[in-house]
């Protein structure tokens, strides 16, 4: 899996390199450019493919690195493209220091983070640390040499209960379904101990308790530091300390327990020693580099803990991600965040989508409360309007903003793919939560009427997941040029954003009063109308319409809120 040699050693010195000077980030008015960056995530197997194998690559993302640039965001954060079995879509790392032959080579890497920094854009890649795969050298070093190795300390090995080892040390379960311990057998074809995996199989967790495996990252993060990355998505953050001697969680439904609930595997105090060590590496070199936790905790509160100022700088607002279309709730995460991140100087995130979940376009299709996962398309019509409206309120919110590829085009979830296409290892371990993601990771339409629609270089070449026949409409060439497409909007909003320093910068918003279903705040010049209901609704205007996400009447110094609408004004 890994690559040889020659493939994977550094860049020699002289083309060692430091974040080239960037643009300043929206309107100049920001003390620091991640405070209210706009960061695009690029699932690298779904984005571009330059060699015609179905899947992406990074070739094929450096390529349409102009579409970016012109997009109008700041910064991309690379999903994994680290060596890997693939067990998990590359959150399973053979080899941290590695490019996977499926997107290239370290040089393919060198030549993206060059290009985009040449843009003005940033680049983050993806930091997995809480596991690694089976593959790994380590584990399967730990493996081969049986109980006894020192390798076995890097992992957590423990024997089983019952008589004969025959059960798990503990009745964790796997996020992805069933136990989170696989038995191993032991050199001489005996079975052996147990090792624990919080998701699959091919994913043990490290042992963070054992400084050979801290010392480890802090080299990888100096060798993507050195590659001239401006910072790391670190992948279950939350998750990397134990509790000591693993206690039994005692039964119940522990995924509903999870992000609800302190558990002994998420979110104990002593992760946050790990970033504070690394927030000094993150701090050693040059042009702001940043860390970004991805961290499922009980409270906003406690996420916020995970940005404390001598720690990491942003942690992904999934509270927010998880409200319904409904103005209240809407109005109550908001400030529930906004007051959370005050105490430790740390910017908001907004999100929507991402690779893990269904994307917005689907979820507000569909009827409130079904969460995350959702396995049925909806009223699309309604989901795009909603999809739209709930974009341009998270652009007027104060911090850093993530757009998931795809979701400038409008794409809903494919909410069809044939089981046999799946890939989601979740889908195919009994009552894992996340089963259904594949619908959020099909390929990008870029053009043309014939899949894979400009993904692959050539007309009805492959692509890992059917793209759906209603694509071809939805294409960026599609889009492009036609001022009602949701592509010219996003361009549009970005383009707004950027020029109007009130937006992203600050850390508040000022509410106005506005009638039962709707929000209005204004933050300086700037005002936000958003009407939730599926009702007109009549308002003073605010002021001079800016952009809307649909189309807005103003007549008589009234203006009537479409239903499911979002405005922004200058006033
Ligand atoms: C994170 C990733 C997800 C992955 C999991 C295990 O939640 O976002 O895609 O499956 O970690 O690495």
């Amino acid at each position: 899996m890994t690559q040889n040699l020659a493939d994977t050693s550094r860049p020699a010195a002289d083309n060692a390199h430091e974040a080239a000077p960037l643009a300043p980030v929206t309107g100049g008015a920001s003390r620091d450019w991640w405070r209210d960056a706009v960061i695009y995530q690029v699932y690298p197997r779904s984005f571009a493919d330059s060699n015609g194998d179905g899947m992406g690559d990074l070739p094929g993302i450096r390529s349409r690195l102009p579409y970016l640039r012109d997009l109008g965001v700041d910064a991309v954060w690379l999903s994994p493209f680290y060596a890997s079995p693939q067990a998990d879509a590359g959150y399973d790392v053979a080899d941290y220091r590695a490019v996977d032959p499926m997107f290239g080579t370290l040089l393919d890497a060198d030549a993206l983070i060059r290009d985009a920094h040449r843009l003005g854009l940033r680049i983050i890649v993806d930091l997995v640390p809480n596991h690694s795969s089976d593959q790994h050298e380590w584990f399967q070093r730990a493996l081969r040499e049986g109980p006894g190795s020192p390798l076995r300390d890097r992992y957590h090995f423990r024997p089983g209960k019952g008589e004969n080892g025959e059960l798990p040390p503990n009745d964790w379960e796997s996020i992805f379904g069933g136990p989170a311990w696989t038995r191993t057998e032991d050199p001489d074809g005996t079975p052996g101990d147990w090792y624990l995996h919080l998701f699959a199989p091919e994913q043990p967790d490290f042992d963070w308790d054992n400084p050979a495996v801290a010392d480890e990252f802090r080299s990888i993060l100096r060798f993507w530091l050195d590659m001239g990355v401006d910072g790391f998505r670190i992948d279950v953050a939350h998750g990397l300390v134990k509790a000591p001697g693993l206690p039994d969680l005692g039964g119940g439904d522990q995924l509903k327990l999870l992000g609800n609930d302190v558990m002994p595997f998420f979110d104990q105090d002593g992760v946050h020693e790990i970033y504070r060590s690394w927030r000094k590496i993150l701090d050693e070199y040059p042009g702001q580099r940043i860390g970004v936790a991805e961290a499922w905790t009980p409270t906003v509160q406690r996420t916020a803990n995970y940005v404390r100022p001598d720690e990491l700088h942003q942690a992904f607002n999934f509270q927010y991600l998880g409200t319904d279309w409904e103005a209240a709730a809407l109005r109550s995460v908001i400030d529930l965040s906004l007051d959370s991140m005050r105490p430790v100087d740390a910017p908001t995130t907004w999100v929507l989508s991402n690779h893990d979940v269904t994307r917005h376009a689907t979820r507000f299709a569909n009827e409130p409360g079904l969460g995350t996962q959702i396995r049925t398309p909806g009223d699309r019509g309604l989901g795009l309007r909603r999809a739209r409206a709930a974009t341009l309120l998270m652009l007027a919110l104060p911090g850093s903003a993530y757009v998931y590829q795809g979701e400038e085009l409008g794409l809903p979830d494919v909410t069809d793919l044939p089981d046999e296409v799946r890939q989601d290892p979740s889908f195919f371990r009994q009552a894992g939560q996340d089963g259904y993601r594949d619908g959020c990771r099909v390929p990008i339409p870029w053009s043309g009427t014939e899949a894979p629609y400009g993904f692959g270089p050539v007309a009805g070449g492959p692509s890992w997941l059917p793209q759906p026949a209603e694509w071809a409409e939805l294409s960026v060439e599609a889009q492009t040029g036609d001022p009602s497409s949701t592509l010219e909007l996003y361009r549009s909003a970005l383009a707004v954003r950027r020029a109007q320093p009130d937006l992203g910068a600050g850390t508040g918003v000022e509410w106005l009063e506005s009638p039962e279903g709707t929000l209005a705040f204004r933050r300086g010049s700037f005002v936000c109308t958003v009407n939730t209901t599926g009702e007109p609704v009549r308002i003073p205007a605010p002021g001079r319409l800016l952009l809307a996400s649909t189309e807005l009447v103003v007549d008589g110094g009234e203006t009537v809120l479409a239903p499911d609408s979002t405005g922004w004004w200058a006033v």
